[in-house]
């Protein structure tokens, strides 16, 4: 379990809001250990594994709790009281840039609208570490629109939990001012660690 190094971000979650949010993700913990104990057993109550079991279930419910428990941990962790501090590296600014010219707008641009469209859910830039670019993902839930093989860089909580009690209905106020809070520390060492991974790939397997 992560301990947040925050109580509340003025003037983007307030304290009384930030402590149900942890709640929630407590709780997606909790669930996460509940399935793995089910799956521990998956052919309890005997009978045939495809027509009686709920092994479905169980693995959907798996990846629901594990995202939900993980995107909300990258979430706090990229997010700080302070501004933004400090900047992006060169590396990933000249990295967003470069696919800012391919889509016409910036990645916090793109990341805005990303989260805009998403239902309940997340936005997300990472890093396709096997192809060498950056992405923007709109995923609703915890598990619809996940892609593999991307490192999460920055994400952002677009479920109504996150905002309502700030913001009410006010999506891109509360989305644009926690770009405004982004710890690009955390955020680089993530885009560095997606890089390593793309590099052992490439001298795995040379382009020809
Ligand atoms: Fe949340």
């Amino acid at each position: 379990m992560i301990a947040l190094p925050y109580d509340h971000i003025e003037g983007l979650v307030s304290e009384r809001f930030l402590t149900e949010h942890v709640k929630l993700w407590q709780g997606y913990l909790a669930m996460l250990r509940r399935v793995d104990r089910r799956l521990s057993d998956p052919l309890a109550g005997g009978g045939s594994p495809k027509l009686d079991s709920p092994l479905r279930l169980l693995y959907e419910a798996q990846s629901y709790a594990l995202n939900g428990a993980l995107l909300h941990e990258l979430y706090f962790e990229n997010l700080g009281a302070e501004p933004s501090n400090p900047d992006p590296s060169a590396a990933l600014t000249a990295a967003m840039r470069r696919c800012s010219d391919v889509a016409g707008c910036s990645m916090t641009e793109q990341l805005i609208l990303a989260g805009l469209v998403s239902k309940s859910g997340w936005a997300m830039m990472s890093y396709d570490f096997d192809h060498g670019d950056l992405r923007i993902q709109s995923i609703d839930s915890h598990n619809d629109g996940v892609s593999m093989r991307n490192m999460p860089l920055i994400v952002l909580d677009c479920w109504e939990h996150a905002y309502w009690g700030d913001w009410g209905v006010d999506r891109e106020g509360y989305l644009k001012k926690a770009l405004t809070h982004l710890r690009w520390n955390v955020i680089n060492r993530r885009y560095d660690e997606a890089r390593q991974a793309h590099n052992a790939k490439l001298q795995a397997y040379p382009k020809p």
